[in-house]
């Protein structure tokens, strides 16, 4: 499958969540458009981050990329975090705000207390502290950025069992278009993405076992019925890949969308 190749040179990318499936499969691609990029994630996956920059450093310059730890949903780290990436590589006018948390999987009677906060505080405070620091740096830099925020499906219809992570991701879209709104006139374009199935990796696998675990009407028992229950959900019958979330991360970042903003992409396969 040919895939567009795009040349940021010059620019410099923040991502989030850099540890993680996603977030490594989107730096892993920009590492080779001459990007420099700044890889986030929290200090307790940091020999996974670094593995990122490894893998991201051999298909780009080893220089411009660079691993810093930080906890999203403090903003003191969050802003620490924007300086340092300033200090080393120049101050990002691409941010892939992308780290996240699933949280429980219970009805909504039975939903943990601790679980709702801690989801909104990754999800909700975690996403507007990146995206407030992102924007103040690009509006003082005083030229055009573009931010990615990871929603999900599950905030445009409301996911079985997870009422926290449908919230906060529904909550994401609504920053999204307002941010959109407010950046506009400092030619900064923030858009959303909602991928829905996607695999393989550590998302997927713990949302088979955790909805198998639920115990709801919506799912089976058995987790290798659950993932192909989710799949009969999608037209195209498979789950989505990394790269083809990757894909479209980049076309967003790129001057390719230059006229696209406050949206959000469904990356669904037809759902
Ligand atoms: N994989 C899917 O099927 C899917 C579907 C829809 C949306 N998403 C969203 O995509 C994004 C990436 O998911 P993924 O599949 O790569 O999952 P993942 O679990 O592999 O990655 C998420 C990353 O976010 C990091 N993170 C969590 N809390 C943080 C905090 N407080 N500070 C900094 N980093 C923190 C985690 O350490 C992890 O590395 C998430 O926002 C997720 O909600 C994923």
């Amino acid at each position: 499958m040919m895939s567009a190749s795009y040349d940021f040179s010059g620019s410099t990318a923040l991502i989030t969540g850099a540890a993680g499936d996603i977030g490594r499969a989107v730096a892993r691609r920009l590492a080779g458009s001459g990007a420099r990029i700044a890889l986030t994630d929290l200090p307790m996956v940091s020999e996974r981050l670094e593995a990122t920059r490894e893998e991201c450093a051999a298909a780009g310059e080893e220089r411009a990329i660079v691993a810093i730890t930080a906890d999203v949903t403090d903003q003191a780290s969050v802003a620490a975090c924007f300086a340092a990436a300033t200090d080393r590589l120049g101050s990002p006018d691409l941010v892939f705000n992308n780290a996240g948390y699933q949280g429980a999987f219970a009805a909504t009677p039975d939903y943990p207390t601790d679980d709702f906060s801690r989801v909104l505080a990754v999800n909700v405070q975690g996403v507007f502290n990146v995206l407030r620091e992102g924007a103040r740096r690009m509006r003082a830099e005083g030229s055009p950025g573009s931010i990615v925020n990871t929603a999900s499906m599950a905030g445009v219809h409301g996911a079985p069992n997870m009422i926290a992570y449908s919230a906060s991701k529904g909550a994401v879209i609504s920053l999204t278009q307002s941010a959109s709104k407010d950046l506009a006139p400092s030619g900064i374009r923030v858009n959303a993405i909602s991928p829905a199935f996607i695999g393989p990796g550590a998302m997927w696998d713990r949302q088979v076992e955790l909805q198998a675990r639920a115990g709801s009407q919506y799912f089976s028992a058995e987790p290798a019925e659950v993932a192909r229950q989710m799949i009969d959900q999608v037209p195209m019958r498979r789950y989505g890949t990394v790269d083809e979330v990757a894909t479209t991360v980049l076309w967003l970042l790129s001057e390719d969308a230059s006229y696209i903003t406050g949206q959000n992409i469904a990356i669904t396969g037809g759902i």
